[in-house]
């Protein structure tokens, strides 16, 4: 195991009503003026942005709107939001959303207090901010674990980069499944399924022989895969939802990456393809996982074999540790069919095929995983993807 510290800034209030308890706690002491950031209006149809709107004024604050933060946040209305904070004196910014919002709330944190533009310090100077101003984050969207952490996953439309940025950590994190209930089937599997790939990448990385985390992280991936299954029979249950909504978090609050170096490569493909098409990030990686890992278990036979029955339950019984490796990936191969998500590009409506070559030779390749991809292994693997 590598030697770690551990802490965690991030508060989290769980549950029905855990809106009310954390706002009146957590806003006292914050400034008058918060700003509301959401995306294309869900939060208007579904009475979230209202009920919290109202817990605001009820604490006397008044409310900056910032609205229109759309999926895969660009780095545009990072600038936007960032200019209105300064202009009309935020004191803090409220994220009311998924992934995409709570992301973008987490650059504007930090754009929002220094002159210097952050992506050019953190990709051209490695320099990292560390002031922001502070955050909190109502989650409507699980899946991404983005109020967990403070990675950002931002697209720069200028140099076509999808990349992690860090930005500010949420004070408080809001998980109320009620808020979530609105959210379209596709994307609360497609979200589901983000959470499974982060619990896959993080345990396919090293240290690779069985540790604390790895067994923490297979229970994660047992619950998920058993709680999508409940969801396809039953959309709307609550238990089930709620269920994923934790592990969700679970999978991002740090956890399961103690004492471990993570893997992400299939991550990191799936980020340059949403730079090049703008595509569902959950749909990207069901289309991207299968096909990376049959070109990546014969060289992390152990790890993969050990998936394969601890998670996927296929029987170790007259198979060879490299059989039970494959039969695992063929396993989850066969769970993206079973759950309706995309198993090619072309599944996903992608129609420009000239893609794959700039997403393979701009993608980042990783060194956690038991292989280090060459870019025209990356490529291949992105062929196999179309179709
Ligand atoms: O914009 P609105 O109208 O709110 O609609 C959104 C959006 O169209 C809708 N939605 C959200 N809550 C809803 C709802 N619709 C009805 N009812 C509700 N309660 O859902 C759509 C997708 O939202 P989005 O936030 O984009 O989805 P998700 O949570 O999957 O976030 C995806 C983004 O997060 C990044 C992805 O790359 C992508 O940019 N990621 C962030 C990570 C992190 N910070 O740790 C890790 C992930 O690996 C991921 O890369
Ligand atoms: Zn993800």
């Amino acid at each position: 195991m590598k030697d770690f510290m551990y802490s965690y800034p991030t508060k989290v209030y769980f549950g029905d009503g855990a809106a009310k308890k954390a706002l009146q706690k957590e806003l006292a002491g914050t400034g008058k003026t918060i700003m509301l950031a959401y995306g294309g209006g869900s939060v208007k149809k579904n009475g979230v942005y209202d009920e919290i709107s109202r817990y605001l004024k009820e604490a006397g604050k008044d409310i900056v709107d910032f609205s229109g933060i759309m999926p895969n946040p660009t780095y545009k209305k990072v600038q936007e939001g960032a200019a209105l904070a300064r202009e009309k004196g935020v004191s803090f910014i409220l994220a009311l959303g998924g992934g995409s919002v709570i992301d973008c709330c987490k650059i504007i944190a930090a754009q929002a207090v220094t002159e210097k533009d952050i992506w050019k310090m953190e990709f051209e100077d490695h320099v990292y901010p560390t002031e922001y101003l502070p955050m909190g984050a109502v989650v409507t969207a699980s899946g991404t674990g983005a109020e967990m952490n403070n990675g950002a996953v931002i697209t720069n439309e200028d140099t076509n980069q999808k990349a992690g940025v860090l930005g500010a950590h949420a004070n408080f994190a809001i998980l109320d499944v009620g808020y979530t209930m609105s959210l379209p089937a596709k994307q609360v599997i497609s979200g589901a399924f983000d959470t499974l790939s982060h619990s896959m990448e993080t345990y396919l990385g090293s240290p690779r022989d069985i540790n604390l985390s790895d067994e923490i992280g297979e229970a994660v991936m047992r619950n998920v895969i058993r709680n999508i299954r409940v969801l396809l029979k039953d959309m709307n249950n609550k238990e089930a939802r709620t269920e994923l909504m934790w592990a969700s978090a679970m999978a991002e609050n740090g956890i399961l990456k103690i004492g471990k170096v993570t893997d992400f490569q299939a991550h990191q493909i799936e980020h340059q393809l949403g730079a090049y098409t703008d595509c569902n990030h959950g749909q990207g990686l069901a289309v991207i996982h299968p096909v990376l890992y049959r070109h990546m278990y014969k060289d992390g036979v152990k790890q993969f074999a050990r998936l394969a029955e601890k998670v996927w339950e296929v029987p170790a019984e007259g198979k060879t540790q490299e059989e039970l490796a494959e039969a695992g990936v063929q396993a989850l191969a066969d769970f993206v069919k079973e759950i309706g998500l995309p198993s090619t590009f072309t599944e996903m409506g992608l129609t420009d095929q000239s893609v794959l070559q700039k997403v393979a030779d701009t993608c980042n390749l990783t060194a956690g995983c038991c292989k280090k991809f060459t870019r025209e292994e990356i490529l291949q693997i992105l062929v196999e993807c179309w179709e």
